[in-house]
């Protein structure tokens, strides 16, 4: 099964707010088992589909990887419907962030509606990382990043940061052209 191309930071798909899914047909069913294969191939606990170029809300996460088992789950449509407490996810990346780790603030607790691959409604009640990675994920269906959760300074030290890198491989292409 192809792979698919997960989308980096500073592309502008990842500022976009998802449609909801209205129907779920094998098109769906076919773009959920490949958002499966290339989060573990990116070993990755979680992927939005606006990650790799889809306009849907749907995500899916797995935080029982660490355990060496395999339990995908799949949410359609999600929505954080109450949270409560506070607590910081250590160290939390991002696919589509490379290189880059940051402790974020977030709700500890989340209550999360939404629809399973099967289109059966879901209520889950998350704790730990799968709360930390619901918040993440639902993030991304609404164009936020968790860089834009983060402190100012550590935001923009990250940007220029990838802003030198842009323009260094830019300035290459360049040289490159040059001597053909
Ligand atoms: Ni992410």
């Amino acid at each position: 099964m192809n792979l698919l191309k997960i989308l980096t930071y500073p592309d502008s798909f990842l500022t976009r707010t998802a449609k909801p899914v209205e129907k779920i047909d094998q098109s769906v069913q076919t773009i959920i088992d490949k958002m499966i294969v290339t989060m573990y191939e990116s070993q990755g606990v979680g992927l939005a589909a606006v990650q790799v170029g889809i306009d849907m809300r749907l995500i899916i996460c797995d935080v029982s990887q660490a355990k060496g088992e395999k339990k995908p789950q799949v949410f359609i449509n999600p929505e954080i419907v109450s949270c409560s407490g506070k607590a910081v996810s250590e160290n939390e990346g991002c696919l589509s962030l490379p290189d880059f780790r940051a402790d974020v603030k977030r709700a500890a607790s989340v209550f999360v509606v939404g629809l399973n691959q099967k289109g059966e409604s879901l209520e889950v009640e998350a704790n730990g990382l799968l709360s930390m990675a619901l918040q993440h994920e639902i993030d991304h269906l609404n164009g936020v990043l968790f860089i834009d959760r983060i402190s100012c300074l550590k935001r923009n030290f990250y940007k220029k940061k990838i802003a030198k890198q842009l323009k260094h491989k830019k300035d290459k292409k360049h040289k490159k052209k040059n001597w053909l």
